[in-house]
């Protein structure tokens, strides 16, 4: 297999980047008035201006001509067909057959899984639904008023942005929790609001192995049984969700209410899975459906599309155009949207525990530059925030900005004033302000011209910051469920083309290792000496502090 280095398509590009750095989008602007309808696409009601970056019709043309020297074709048949490409772990990748709404059967490693998928999911829906109609009742015969997702991760950061982002689809009277941190802080907040006697955990772990789930789960058992003091009456209050069905059942949780999980859905790609209960007791099976049915239109697109029509394909080559050839380190994912507010943080495990690598699917070391480093916040927010240095820092970051065009609530004042601002703020990127304007601009408004001289470096932005901008009608499920399985193709087309395997994650294991070993020193107690000279100090420092009372 050739280098990715090697591959002609790299080497023209490489060139094509020293012809084409010193190029202003606003040039790019003014010779071409079709620039946007050459550099857009439609995706039913999602809207994707690629216009604002740096790329002519060459680049495109360069950068399709590596995803198919790089064999972006033929990988991508190999996912969906159940092969087993991720070779480091020997399983088969296919969260997409979560939400194959086909009719189609579907394989992994050559075992049908669709019939499994299929009772899973129904039996995730009728829990959810006794739940949301007050049939699934708790020791005391109360319904069940709070649900707790305890979990981390994949296990965590799916449902909790779907949860968040589908808001005014919620069910109201009933709350969901997410409690991740093993930071006690975050269980005992949530906890102080609420009554054993209606409320409901969902434990949530693929490997049933992770100790800030397991410590959180043990607390709100114990917090349970002070309630309910017997193992029966807890199964009324706990059901799981993981693949590791055995550890589930001796941690105490019913059988019938474990909920299964397989090897070939990645933790991080697992919200279309029982991990997304949360989520189906939130909405509803309904919206949970039209949820799986968006990412499977974009399943199909992914499939079908021509590579120079096809929306994740795009969106992963502008990316390495900017990381590899303009050495650019991150990427900004900009939603103007509150209920998106943890799309970035979702995006960021996606994308960062994906193609965070250092070493090809051979093991080789890569010569080359790998997963952006993934950032962003509310677009607003941020505007307020860090956006002076996207305007105005050294750092070049090409960012997403995501926008819906009307509310569920809208009111007009506000959604208008949103919109303006994410306009304003991709054309103030992309144009900028030159010096002669910026100076014609303060003459006019008569200072004087020693004053001018002064202010002047300082207000001229130098605009050619690229964007690229969604804009999608309202954020309903089946938009939701879209929106995120385009990300998750762009994850997997750049791991394809960067020749790393996208569904491990070995470099989340060095600590958790140390973590465990130093947990048995602090427990302990006894004074350390086998580390470096600053973690012995910073674990003695703590334990002369004597900040924890054994509760032994
Ligand atoms: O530590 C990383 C990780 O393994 C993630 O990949 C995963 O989503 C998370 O931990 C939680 O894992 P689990 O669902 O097995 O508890």
């Amino acid at each position: 297999m050739t280098k990715l280095t090697d591959l002609p398509a790299w080497k023209k590009l490489q060139q094509h980047y020293l012809d084409t750095k010193d190029i202003h989008m606003r040039e790019l602007f003014a010779q071409d008035p079709e620039r946007y309808e050459s550099f857009s696409l439609k995706f039913h009601d999602i809207l994707f201006d690629y216009s604002k970056n740096r790329i002519t019709q060459e680049t495109m043309d360069l950068l399709l001509q590596l995803a198919e020297q790089a064999d972006v074709t033929g990988c991508r048949e190999r996912m969906f067909s159940g092969y087993p490409i991720n070779n480091t772990e020997h399983r088969a990748v296919m969260h997409t057959a979560l939400r194959n709404k086909s009719g189609e059967p579907t394989y992994a490693d050559g075992e049908r899984i669709d019939e499994e998928i299929s009772t899973e999911l129904d039996r995730v829906k009728l829990l959810a639904e006794k739940i949301r109609t007050r049939q699934w009742l708790g020791h005391s015969n109360q319904p069940i008023t709070d649900v707790v997702n305890i979990g981390i991760g994949g296990s965590h950061l799916g449902p909790l942005m779907v949860t968040e982002a589908l808001h005014p689809y919620s069910i109201h009277d009933l709350h969901i929790h997410y409690v991740s941190n093993i930071d006690e802080n975050h269980i005992n907040n949530t906890l102080e609001t609420l009554n054993p006697d209606t409320t409901l955990f969902i434990i949530a772990s693929k490997s049933f192995t992770t100790q800030d789930t397991l410590v959180n789960a043990m607390t709100a058992k114990d917090w349970l049984m002070h309630k309910l003091e017997s193992e029966e009456n807890l199964h009324k209050h706990l059901v799981a969700v993981t693949s590791n069905v055995k550890m589930a059942v001796e941690f105490g949780v019913a059988e019938e209410n474990i909920f299964k999980m397989w090897d070939w859905v990645g933790g991080r790609y697992s919200l279309w899975s029982a991990i997304g209960l949360s989520i189906v007791i939130s909405i509803g099976a309904e919206h949970f459906d039209a949820l799986l049915e968006g990412a499977h239109d974009v399943d199909e697109h992914f499939k079908t599309a021509p590579l120079a029509e096809n929306i994740p394909v795009i969106m992963a080559l502008i990316g390495i155009w900017y990381n590899n050839f303009y050495n650019s380190e991150s990427i900004a994912i900009l939603p103007y949207d509150q209920n998106m507010h943890r799309f970035p943080a979702y995006l960021q495990q996606a994308d960062m525990e994906s193609n965070g690598k250092g070493c090809d699917r051979s093991g080789a070391d890569v010569d080359y530059s790998t997963g952006p480093i993934l950032f962003g916040e509310i677009g607003i927010a941020s505007q307020h925030a860090f956006y002076q240095l996207l305007h105005q820092g050294t750092k070049l970051v090409p960012a997403d900005m995501l926008a819906p065009i009307s509310n569920f609530n809208c009111i007009a004042t506000h959604h208008r004033a949103l919109m303006s601002n994410i306009f304003a703020q991709t054309e103030a990127l992309m144009t900028g302000k030159t010096e002669q304007e910026v100076k014609a601009e303060l003459q006019q408004q008569g200072l004087p011209d020693d004053e001018i001289e002064a202010l002047l470096p300082f207000k001229i932005f130098p605009g050619n910051r690229p964007t690229n901008t969604f804009l999608f009608y309202t954020l309903n499920p089946k938009t939701l469920g879209s929106l995120i399985a385009l990300y998750e193709h762009k994850i997997f087309v750049q791991g394809i083309v960067w020749n790393l395997n996208s569904f491990d994650q070995w470099g989340v294991e060095l600590g958790k290792v140390l973590a465990k070993n130093i947990l048995d020193e602090i427990n302990i107690a006894d004074p350390v000496s086998n580390h470096d000279s600053s973690t012995n100090a910073l674990i003695n420092y703590y334990l002369s502090l004597k900040p924890i009372k054994d509760p032994n």
